[in-house]
């Protein structure tokens, strides 16, 4: 395929010079006047394993040239990656400058193409920066339509195409990612893109717009807390006398429930007998040892505004006749302790609602031991609001919160808003379908 690629930095020069290595032909675009000259010398502007050797290779076989001249690139190409940076700005936020120039100039090229040469091959632009859901869609295809006088979609293909490689070893990931996100606007765009990369290995995920540039910023925030837990808990161990290797090779080891997909889906708060007590004093020990730990010590907080947001999605419905489906910590168990949805119905019950509770495993009738005594002593105000049956809470409530994934209550309740607001906490199996339904409020989505 003809590319070109915009922005030689260290994305774009990356790029460039593994898509000439695949066999493209590559015409790479800076503003920047020394990196277009080195281009066109075979050597590098930036310094990465094996780069320099590729560089010099593709250019001396005519495979990858560049050029300060933005008509010349989209002439010679129908295809462009946009490869400039997206910096912070002083106060943290996303500076899209560059991307809203580059995007006007390829617009401003491509009115022109058509205007020169009528109607040719339909050009695709292809975002690899870094950038904010809805940036894409918002912000640069209303600046690309514009520009070129055309429908994105119709016109002009778009799409998102983050890149995941590393700094140091750009070129070996480039060659062995490990995946590739296609964000397209329409098919045509995404196969285009897939075409570019035909025969790298690894899983190719075809998404909306949003999700792909929604992906990069997910696998660089984790990416980030990982290596923040990783160094707190490893400085907790030490002011413990601990090896926080010998930890972290244990903790490495369990692929059930640690390094696995494991607790990773968005869905209601935590709680339970265990995680808020073990935080808690891990946090408190680290504090007796004068350890600072930001990230393990802003777990709970974190965990309560999130159940805050569950108080808010029914304040907002103005509504006072609450229903609530779930009551115990997790599915399975009667165990109540530190239950977030407990926490959860004496918030309500706090500010005034009128509360049903509906949890099969906690119906006080067949409450036993411990955690008879524990409703029946510590959460007496809410013993009286249990009910005996789904429907009792169904006819009492104008908005009920769904924290289960009971049989018995996800088929009993009704659709289309046709009932009560449903405020799912957890995202129900159906989901997708009751999404676009009236009265269908989602929680984790
Ligand atoms: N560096 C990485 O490892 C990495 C990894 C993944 C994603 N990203 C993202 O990729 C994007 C690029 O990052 P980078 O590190 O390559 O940036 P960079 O600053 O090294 O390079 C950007 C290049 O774009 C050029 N440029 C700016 N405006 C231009 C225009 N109108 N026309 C042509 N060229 C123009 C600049 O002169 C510069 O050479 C960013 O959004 C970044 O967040 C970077």
């Amino acid at each position: 395929m003809r590319v070109s690629v915009f922005g030689l930095g260290y994305v774009g020069c990356v790029s460039a010079a593994c898509l000439a290595g695949m066999g493209h032909q590559v015409i790479g675009v800076d503003v920047n006047q020394v990196k277009v000259d080195l281009v066109n010398d075979g050597k590098a502007p930036v310094v990465e394993e094996r780069i320099g050797e590729l560089t010099a290779e593709v250019v001396r076989t005519g495979a990858l040239r560049a050029t300060t001249d933005v008509h010349e690139a989209i002439m010679g190409s129908e295809v462009s990656l946009i490869c400039v940076g997206t910096p912070s700005e002083p106060n943290g936020s996303l500076c899209t400058t560059y991307l809203e120039r580059v995007t006007e100039e390829i617009g401003a090229a491509l009115a022109d193409r058509s205007g020169r040469s009528g109607r040719s091959g339909r050009h695709t632009v292809v975002f690899r920066s870094t950038m904010l859901p809805g940036t894409c869609l918002n912000l640069l295809v209303p600046i690309l339509e514009k520009s070129v006088g055309g429908t994105a979609g119709v016109d002009i293909g778009v799409a998102v195409n983050p890149e995941f490689l590393r700094e140091g070893t750009s070129v070996r990931d480039f060659f062995d990612p490990p995946k590739t996100v296609i964000g397209e606007l329409d098919a045509a765009s995404g196969d285009v893109v897939a075409a570019l990369y035909d025969g790298l290995p690894g899983e190719v995920f075809r998404v909306p717009v949003p999700v792909a540039e929604a992906i990069k910023y997910a696998d660089n925030a984790f990416h980030g807390l990982k290596i923040g837990f990783a160094n707190e808990l490893g400085a907790v161990c030490q002011a413990l006398g601990v090896d926080s290797h010998q930890v972290m090779d244990v903790f490495l080891a369990d692929r059930k429930l640690n390094i696995s997909p494991a607790y990773l889906r968005p869905g209601f708060a935590f709680g339970g007998s265990c995680l808020p007590k073990d935080l808690r004093s891990l946090v408190h020990a680290a504090r007796r040892a004068d350890v600072s730990v930001p990230i393990l010590a802003h777990v709970l907080p974190s965990n309560a505004d999130h159940l805050q947001r569950a108080v808010e999605l029914v304040e907002r419905t103005g509504k006072r006749r609450v229903g609530l489906f779930g009551l115990s910590f997790k599915p399975g168990t009667d165990d109540l302790r530190e239950s977030p949805l407990v926490e959860l119905a004496e918030r309500l019950f706090g500010k005034g609602y009128e509360l049903k509770i509906y949890d099969a495993n906690v119906s006080l009738s067949r409450l036993i031991g411990a955690n008879r005594e524990y409703i029946e002593t510590r959460l007496p105000h809410l013993a009286q609001l249990l009910a005996d049956s789904v429907e009792e809470v169904l006819d009492h409530a104008e908005v009920c919160l769904v924290g289960t994934r009971d049989v018995a209550v996800l088929s009993a309740l009704p659709h289309g808003g046709d009932g009560p607001v449903l405020i799912d906490l957890i995202r129900l199996p159906d989901a997708d379908a009751r999404r676009t339904e009236p009265g269908y409020v989602g929680l984790a989505w």
